[in-house]
Order: structure tokens, then C-alpha cells, then sequence
């Protein structure tokens, strides 16, 4: 499974990325905000980073707008792909920029059908958010299964992103559910490395060590 970063955030990116644990990101308007950069600028900041693919989102409504702010964020960088809403104006731009060979990924989707329709208008990736879903006490993680079933039904090569990832179990489930790609906050990928009985054990290897009284460098 791919982990994508979800965030415009340039220093977070970039230490997880030395670590190897980025496979692309992932940014909307909500995340260029709290960055406080400019999309344009922050985004080539990002590709340059980050080899995956990276997302950016449209603003515009209606499919024509959206088809030229997709071309425009897609000339930032190879690595770009554009984000669109699951609108009928932004499926239209998903067709037209997915024939055009640019990565599209179809975001704000919340329902196994719109998931069928991203994927018949060529999306390399949708993106349902669970942790959504989750807050209106409704399962996230089934609209990701119902997916994956359908997906695998037909042999649609449309990429499963996992969004609105909010825990660590999230990103557990997702894998075992078989979503393609996860994108997570940097603290919810830093968590994934934090367990009770890690931190319990290495206290006593260290109170133990200090006895032997030896060192190793
Ligand atoms: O990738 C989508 C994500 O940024 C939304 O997350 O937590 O605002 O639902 P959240």
C-alpha cells in the first residue's frame, strides 16, 4: 500500500520523505490555507521534493474552468495530478484531462456510485474520505470495501486513495481492506510507529544497560 501525505506543509513532507515514507501527496484549498504559501508556489516546492504523484486541487465550478486550471496546475511539474470534485462538471474534466494523459484524481466521494463514475471517466485515482463518513456515524471503511468489490468486479484501474484518514487504525484497516493508497496527516503516519509496550520495553533495556556499566561507542 502507497502512503501519501496529506498536507502543503513543505518541512513535513520533506523529513518523512528522507525517511521513505512518501509515495506522493496529497493538498486541497483547506490545506494551502493553513500553509499560508501560494498554491502555485508551494505545489513546485512540493513536486521538487516528492517524486510521486502530487495533488492539486481545481477551484473553479464549472468543467471549462476547471479543464484550465487543471492544464495550468498540471504544467507545475510532471508529478502533478489534478484534483477535481465528484461533480458532473468535474467528471467532464476528469475525461478531458485524463485523455489529454494527465493524472486525475476525483475527490470529495462518498458514495460507491460515484466511485463507479470517476472510474468510467478515466480517473487515475478517487479518493473517499472516511474520517467523514465516520462523523456522520456512517462507515468509511465499508464505502472503501464496496469499492474495492466493484473495482475488482469490472477491472477498473482507477486507484483506491483512502482519504479523511483521521487514526492509525484507519490506516490499518484500509490495508487490510485492500485500498491502493492511504493519505494521512503527518501525525497520523508518525503515530503508526507508536506502541505502549515499544516505549515499556525500551525503558527497562535502558535502566538495564546503565547497570552493565559498559558502552558501545
Ligand atoms: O484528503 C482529504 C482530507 O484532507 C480531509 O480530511 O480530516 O478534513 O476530513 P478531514
Amino acid at each position: 500500500m502507497k502512503f501519501f501525505v496529506d498536507t502543503a506543509d513543505v518541512q513535513a513532507i520533506a523529513e518523512l520523505n528522507d525517511l521513505g515514507m512518501v509515495d506522493g501527496v496529497t493538498t486541497n484549498p483547506s490545506l494551502i490555507l493553513k500553509s499560508g504559501r501560494d498554491i502555485l508556489e508551494v505545489t513546485k516546492e512540493i513536486c521538487g521534493i516528492v517524486s510521486g504523484p502530487v495533488s492539486a486541487e481545481v477551484v473553479a465550478l464549472k468543467a471549462d474552468e476547471m479543464i484550465a486550471e487543471g492544464r495550468k496546475l498540471a504544467a507545475i511539474a510532471p508529478n502533478i495530478a489534478v484534483k477535481v470534485p465528484l461533480t458532473w462538471d468535474g467528471l467532464k474534466t476528469c475525461k478531458v484531462l485524463s485523455g489529454e494523459g494527465f493524472m486525475v484524481n476525483v475527490t470529495l466521494c462518498f458514495s460507491a456510485n460515484q466511485a463507479l463514475l470517476a472510474a468510467k471517466a478515466g480517473a487515475t485515482f478517487i479518493s473517499p474520505f472516511i474520517g467523514r463518513l465516520d462523523d456522520i456515524n456512517m462507515d468509511g471503511l465499508d464505502l472503501i470495501g464496496d469499492i474495492r468489490t466493484i473495482y475488482d468486479n469490472y477491472d477498473f484501474k482507477t486507484q483506491i486513495l483512502a482519504a479523511s484518514i483521521r487514526t492509525a487504525n484507519h490506516v490499518k484497516d484500509c490495508a487490510l481492506i485492500g485500498a491502493d493508497v492511504v493519505t494521512a496527516p503527518p501525525s497520523v503516519i508518525k503515530a503508526l510507529a507508536s506502541h505502549v509496550l515499544t516505549d515499556k520495553g525500551l525503558e527497562q533495556f535502558m535502566a538495564d544497560w546503565a547497570k552493565t556499566g559498559q558502552k558501545i561507542l
